[in-house]
């Protein structure tokens, strides 16, 4: 299949594009979008055909249902039914932005959409491209992230032709997507809302105004708990090199385990803040890649040095840690999930990985 690609202003709400990508769409084709997130996959959201290419596209589970995208808090109201209060509430507040809401479905949503669950996952998104294009296409847009299933999500048009061209009809390109990692979800079903994937708008600031929110147990990084979202259980974003994450005083092996690669012959990639970039300066052959300085950069960078340490492709990835409060919930998830839960951490002066596995050679002689 010939992929169109079209390049837009980020600011363009009104472009004529538009109106092609939504011919595709009423064709039953996949095209391509940024968000404010990450860049989704979208097709016609109330027609299960057109969500079966999505699937088909990104080689989908087909298990794993997928978020509805509006312009327009209205659309909720044949979307969803029994609408709580707490739903009200974060649409709300929220709206338009990175938070999905997890409600029961109306039975105009196609089971291929939900993956038969009787609940549906929608959005509003804010970036003003997502918004003309669903406006342009006059329909829900089911979309997931625009990556090959299990891979880093695409936060710019070139890494989603990567992934995508061939394979679907077309691809917006609007830049660089923004915050870099995606939504938040939650599950406004339960009596106290439930955080099903940690995302953009924090659980702080849901706490802030629903009074009380619970987080899934399964995303604190314990590999055995089964999430609630069917999506949360796949693995997810991984480099093709093997990624360690140190986390709590494991990060202070750093060096050791940098020098411990070197001996054996490995070129290391180091994933790290700008300052912990600075003080690496001096050693040869290993690849940095700094994220920044704030929780803020390190979203918005992440995926993109992710798919990157696939080009430039190091031996072994070495991930430092950061604190796991505001968008650091969020960012941790996705860093445990890239990493295939190989966590390193130190406990009673002993470097060892959390599931117990043996540690690979070249650590053994940094254990002490
Ligand atoms: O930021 C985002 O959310 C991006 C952009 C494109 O909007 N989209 C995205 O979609 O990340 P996707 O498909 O990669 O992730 C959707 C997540 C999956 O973990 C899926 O299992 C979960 O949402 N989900 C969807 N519908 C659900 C439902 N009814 N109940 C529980 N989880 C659901
Ligand atoms: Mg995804």
């Amino acid at each position: 299949m010939k992929t169109f690609y079209w390049k837009l202003r980020k600011d363009d709400e009104n472009s004529e594009i538009f109106r092609q990508a939504a011919l595709l769409i009423k064709r039953g084709e996949v095209v391509a979008f940024p968000t404010e997130t990450v860049y989704g996959l979208g097709a016609d959201g109330l027609s299960g055909e057109a969500a079966a290419k999505i699937f088909a596209a990104k080689g989908r589970p087909a298990d794993n249902p997928l978020i509805l995208h509006i312009a327009d808090r209205k659309d909720m109201d044949f979307l969803a039914v029994e609408l709580n209060n707490n739903a009200r509430i974060l649409m709300e507040k929220f709206w338009p932005g990175p938070l999905t809401l997890v409600v029961r479905k109306a039975s105009v949503i196609p089971d291929e959409v939900t993956a038969g669950l009787d609940t549906v996952a929608v959005r509003m998104p804010s970036h003003p491209l997502a918004v003309g294009f669903i406006k342009a296409c006059g329909c829900p847009i089911a979309a997931p992230s625009a990556n090959i299933s299990g891979r880093p999500s695409p936060t710019n048009g070139l890494d989603v032709m990567e992934d995508m061209e061939g394979r679907i009809a077309a691809v917006l390109d609007g830049g660089s997507s923004g915050i870099g990692i995606e939504s938040t979800v939650v599950d406004t079903t339960a009596p106290v809302p439930v955080i099903l994937r940690p995302g953009g708008i924090t659980a702080e600031m849901l706490t802030e105004v629903l009074g009380a929110v619970e987080i899934d147990p399964a995303l604190r990084g314990d590999e055995n708990l089964i999430p609630k979202s069917p999506g949360m259980k796949y693995r997810h974003y991984a480099p093709k090199a093997s990624m360690y994450l140190l986390e709590g005083e494991a990060g202070e092996e750093l060096f050791r385990l940098i020098m411990g690669a070197k001996k054996n012959g490995l070129t290391v990639g180091v994933l790290c803040s700008g300052e912990t970039a600075a003080k690496l300066r001096e050693y040869e052959n290993i690849i940095i890649s700094s994220w920044g300085n704030s929780c803020e950069e390190l979203a918005e960078n992440l995926f993109y040095i992710l798919r990157d340490f696939d080009r430039s492709k190091p031996d072994v990835i070495l991930s430092m840690s950061v604190e796991e409060k505001g968008l650091g919930l969020a960012i941790m998830n996705r860093l445990r999930k890239a990493a295939g839960y190989q966590i390193l951490v130190r406990e009673n002066n002993v470097l060892l990985l959390k599931n117990n596995a043996k540690l690979p050679e070249f650590m053994v002689e940094c254990k002490k």
